[in-house]
């Protein structure tokens, strides 16, 4: 059961919904790590290609992070590029954006949990492209977010929270599709996305990682009964468009009454 439910109750709406983060708590132990762990260490093996992309200019950056976070992680079991090694640290995804001078540009990244996005489309685009599928971004997030990186110091890591509901329980989507979830509700699962931004001294780099935790639908209602309200107001408010992005549409036609139905307790 995740820890993370980033619903307040109000209308869905795009934020960058930033918070100051505990060095400390930079990557999260929990029951899932040796799991997740595994699981990633496997995909780098098995399908390398879809989950690692590096290209020359992060070199510097990826050896002053796999410096950074090897205090926090399992030994490595791989000799292999520095991104790589600081990714089987840690089950996170981890992300380097660089500045070119005029954009900030994803250059390395292993991304094994991808939430139906695929790695090999993003790898050495902007921030502004890596968001273009994302509805209201530019008009919405765009400048804030840009100015956001420009301006983050290494003393200042931020974090932040995004959720959907997805018919697939797979940690590895690496598929942008934009099917809606169909089904049963009690066979969908709640997809939390812990994200944090890290600025790197050294090299002015930012690391950016993501942690993703997926939860069983009846799971989550049976431990936080106020989910379900504060669900389908999301659900019913998001705007078209963001409905097609995430796959939402009849998605809380099929919820309402599946919630307030008997048999929707775990099995
Ligand atoms: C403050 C920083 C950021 C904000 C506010 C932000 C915001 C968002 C939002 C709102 C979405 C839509 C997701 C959804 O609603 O399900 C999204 C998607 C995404 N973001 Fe970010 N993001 C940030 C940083 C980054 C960075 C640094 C990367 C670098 C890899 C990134 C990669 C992505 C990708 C790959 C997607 C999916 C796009 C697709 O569907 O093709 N984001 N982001």
């Amino acid at each position: 059961m995740t820890a993370y439910v980033p619903l307040d109750g109000r209308p869905f709406r795009l934020t960058m919904g930033l918070r100051p983060l505990d060095i400390s708590q930079w990557f999260e132990r929990d029951d899932e790590w040796d799991i997740q762990l595994s699981l990633k260490r496997n995909l780098v093996a098995t399908k390398r290609r879809e989950v690692v992309a590096v290209t020359p200019t992060c070199d510097a950056a990826a050896h002053e992070l796999v410096d950074r976070v090897a205090p926090f992680g399992s030994t490595t079991v791989v000799d292999d590029h520095p991104l790589v090694c600081a990714s089987t640290m840690v089950p996170d995804d981890l992300c380097i954006m660089e500045f070119d001078g005029a954009n900030w540009r994803l250059t390395g990244a292993v991304v094994c949990f991808p939430s139906r996005w695929s790695l090999l489309e993003k790898i050495g685009t902007t921030l502004d492209e890596i968001h273009g599928p994302v509805p209201g971004y530019a008009t919405e997030l765009r400048q804030p977010t840009t100015t956001f990186f420009h301006r983050l110091r290494a003393d200042r890591p931020m974090w932040r929270l995004n959720w959907t509901l997805l018919d697939n329980p797979e940690l590895f989507q690496p598929h942008p599709e934009r099917r809606a979830v169909t089904g049963d509700p009690a066979s969908w699962w709640f997809r939390v996305e812990r994200q944090t931004l890290v600025r790197l001294p050294t090299t002015d780099a930012i690391v950016f990682t993501i942690r993703t935790y997926v939860t069983s639908l009846p799971t989550l209602v049976m431990n936080r009964p106020d989910v379900k309200d504060m669900l389908l107001t999301a659900l019913e408010t998001a705007p078209d468009d963001s409905k097609s992005y995430k796959g939402w549409h009849g998605v809380a036609e099929a919820l309402r009454p599946w919630l307030t139905s008997e048999d929707r307790l775990p099995h």
